[in-house]
């Protein structure tokens, strides 16, 4: 099967932002999908560079318009590596041959009697550089660009688009697929349902030249939009003009054609474009697929509004999985989200530093220390195997349908189901218990196992989402880029075919964890250089009678021991989860766990000796959150965490307190 995935050609009158970065990354991840299903792909891109807008921008910066979207075009181009976006084509539509086969077009349709010249009055506006019904204005204003369109009367070429209508209507109502998601094909046949104006496509050259002459009037030139929509046709050789063999390849790849917009552009996509090619006689594009706007606020972010954020700079803070994976997460494709660095900041703590993050870095360290960095060979299958198998392949096959349906947020929603079922079966198995016991070796190979073959089927589905990281657990597990078992769908999305005596590779952290949104400095840098402090005296606080002290110290301990409830009261403890736990170098007693509760916190905790860091994450912990912060062997530790002193056969032990049934972060105990 081949695939032919396109991005909107974007306008040069500005820089790229993240809007545009989504669309390319939405196309990108699928041709990455598609290629990984074996199949042939040319996925393209470019820039839209005629037209008034930009004949304005360039005239702005008083340079020539050739000057100007060669520098603009540049920008866009020279984006899309940084954002790990491999195009197969970038079209630009000062392209010659571009220009010469637009100018084709024109003449065949002219030539058939489908343009023809008239006089026409409308209120245009140019940010979207088109003509809007009264319809389509909110408060006398183009709801998009916030600005009231100009009213508009000349004479100029048309093209019938009427004549199509209603084989338009028939072809969307016999491919459910045309458009989706289906809110916007219920949107087009809504439009459909009135009668259609013809479409006006030249401009005076009174008015403006930047654009492609007529070829059978050289006092006007081409409207925009029909000049860039052909851009879909000459990226892949239409009317080029030469041999059979780029004849071919047009033929095979416009058949699967498949367009991605956001819905500013739905008409145009919509409908100029299928009436075009319904009057050259060509078959319709495969599918539409329309996505929502990214916001700031309330307000869609866009370069008229002046409200944009630069991929460079996301990618720079944040680092390219983090923005891809972010962008493909948050929206639900088809609707409008929310952009804000919160959002993205919270995403790659949680999602990524903790949940996929720990999962690879606790599965590996475990394989280091109980199989000597070789994955070993699994063994018969307990209930507890089969569940996990049985949510990885419900995963690959969830997976794949979503990927091909462009619900990437469904998509990556099941994977990361693998990942916390994958966690959790850490906490159950506990490996750390059967590396003590010689007899359960087999079972802790098993489970070992099993958490190898988890990583390699996620570094399979993570590949379309982040190139980069999955690449780089790929090199961990000991895999090479182009195994089949994780460089082909068809063959490696199956359980179990990780092979055992594999040396697997040392790595550091995928994701390190970032305190402060948008800044790249301070990443993962939650330890100060402080010198140590006396341990002594802060370690003496978790006795229960120096606790009784600290409360004291702002209250009054009475001679009894018993305390005021209102002293009581002044203690704020907390349910808290662990999301990470290290050990702290020179330290036999002292973790440094992070904790949310629900706001993230790191506290060192003399359980050393007792808890190993591959346990706790995942745990709901009782915090003392009100504590005041001490240094702890360098490291800040912001409050305590609860545990029971015991004795267990006769040696001292610490347990973890917890609560008994399911309760939030965060939750008060009182
Ligand atoms: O319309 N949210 O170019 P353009 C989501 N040249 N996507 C956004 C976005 C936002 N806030 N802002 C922009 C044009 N986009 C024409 C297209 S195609 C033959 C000609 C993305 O520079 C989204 O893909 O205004 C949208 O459709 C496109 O950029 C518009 O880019
Ligand atoms: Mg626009």
């Amino acid at each position: 099967m081949s695939c032919y995935i396109t991005t909107p050609i974007y306008y040069v009158n500005a820089q790229p932002h993240l809007g545009h970065a989504y669309t390319t990354i939405v196309a990108d991840t699928y041709s990455r999908f598609r290629r990984l299903c074996g199949e042939t792909v040319r996925f393209q891109t470019g820039t839209d560079e005629h037209g008034d807008k930009i004949a304005e921008a360039a005239g702005k910066e008083q340079v020539s318009p050739t000057e100007f979207v060669d520098r603009i075009s540049g920008l866009y181009r020279a984006s899309w590596p940084l954002l790990s976006i491999e195009a197969d084509n970038f079209i630009r539509t000062t392209d010659a041959a571009h220009i010469a086969a637009v100018q084709r077009i024109l003449q065949q349709v002219y030539d058939q009697g489908d343009i023809y010249f008239g006089e026409y009055s409308g209120l245009y506006c140019k940010g979207c550089e088109r003509f809007l019904t009264e319809k389509e204005l909110v408060d006398g204003k183009c709801p998009d660009h916030r600005v009231a369109p100009e009213a508009i009367t000349e004479q100029n070429y048309f093209f019938r688009m009427s004549k199509y209508q209603q084989q338009l209507i028939d072809h969307i109502q016999a491919h459910p697929d045309f458009i989706s998601p289906v809110r916007y094909k219920n949107e087009v046949l809504s439009f459909l349902s009135e009668p259609l104006e013809d479409l006006c496509i030249s401009r005076p050259t009174t008015r403006l030249t930047w654009g492609i002459s007529l070829p059978f009037d050289d006092r006007f030139v081409t409207y925009v939009w029909f000049d860039a929509l052909i851009n879909y046709l000459t990226g892949i050789g239409y009317q080029a003009g030469d041999s059979g063999e780029s004849a071919e390849s047009f033929g095979q790849y416009w058949a699967v054609a498949e367009h991605v917009i956001a819905k500013d552009i739905l008409k145009p996509h919509a409908i100029y474009w299928p009436t075009m090619l319904l009057a050259l006689g060509l078959p319709l594009y495969h599918r539409l697929l329309v996505h929502g706007f990214w916001n700031v606020g309330e307000v869609k972010m866009s370069k008229s509004i002046g409200n944009v954020v630069r991929p460079a700079d996301l990618v720079a803070a944040y680092g390219v999985d983090t923005v891809r994976y972010f962008l493909l997460r948050e929206m639900s494709f088809g609707l409008d989200a929310s952009f804000s660095s919160d959002a993205i900041l919270a995403r790659h703590n949680a999602d990524l530093a903790n949940d996929l993050g720990n999962l690879f870095s606790r599965s590996l360290s475990m394989l280091e220390k109980y199989s000597k960095g070789i994955l070993p060979a699994g063994g018969e299958a307990t209930e507890a195997d089969q569940h996990l198998q049985q949510t990885a392949t419900q995963m690959l096959s969830h997976y794949q349908e979503n990927m091909g349906r462009f619900q990437f947020h469904r998509a990556l929603q099941g994977i990361w189901e693998l990942i916390s079922q994958a966690n959790k079966y850490i906490v159950t198995s506990e490996p750390w218990v059967l590396a003590k016991d010689p007899a359960q070796q087999s079972r802790l190979h098993t489970v070992l196992y099993n958490l190898g073959e988890c990583l390699r089927l996620l570094v399979l589905v993570l590949r379309p989402v982040m190139p980069q990281a999955s690449a780089k657990m790929a090199t961990a597990l000991g895999l090479s880029v182009n195994d089949p078992q994780i460089a082909d769908f068809r063959h490696g999305a199956r359980w179990g075919l990780s092979v055992a005596g594999t040396q697997l590779q040392k790595t550091d952290a995928l994701f390190p964890r970032m305190d402060t949104a948008m800044s790249g400095n301070d990443v993962g840098n939650t330890l100060t250089t402080a010198p140590q402090k006396n341990m002594a005296s802060t370690e003496d606080s978790r006795e229960p009678k120096k606790k009784a002290k600290v409360v004291g110290s702002q209250g009054r301990v009475a001679e009894s021991g018993v305390i005021e409830f209102s002293q009581f009261q002044q203690l704020d403890l907390r349910v808290a989860e662990v999301v990470r736990a290290e050990r702290i170098a020179k330290s036999d007693r002292l973790l440094k766990l992070t904790v949310t509760a629900p706001e993230e916190r790191t506290i060192v905790a003399g359980i050393a000796e007792y808890y190993t860091p591959e346990e706790l994450p995942g745990r709901l912990v009782l915090i003392v959150a009100n504590l005041k912060p001490v240094e702890l062997m360098g490291v800040q530790s912001q409050g305590m965490v609860l545990a029971a002193h015991t004795l267990i056969k006769g040696k001292k032990r610490l347990v973890l307190t917890t609560v008994s049934g399911p309760a939030p972060v965060g939750s008060k105990v009182a």
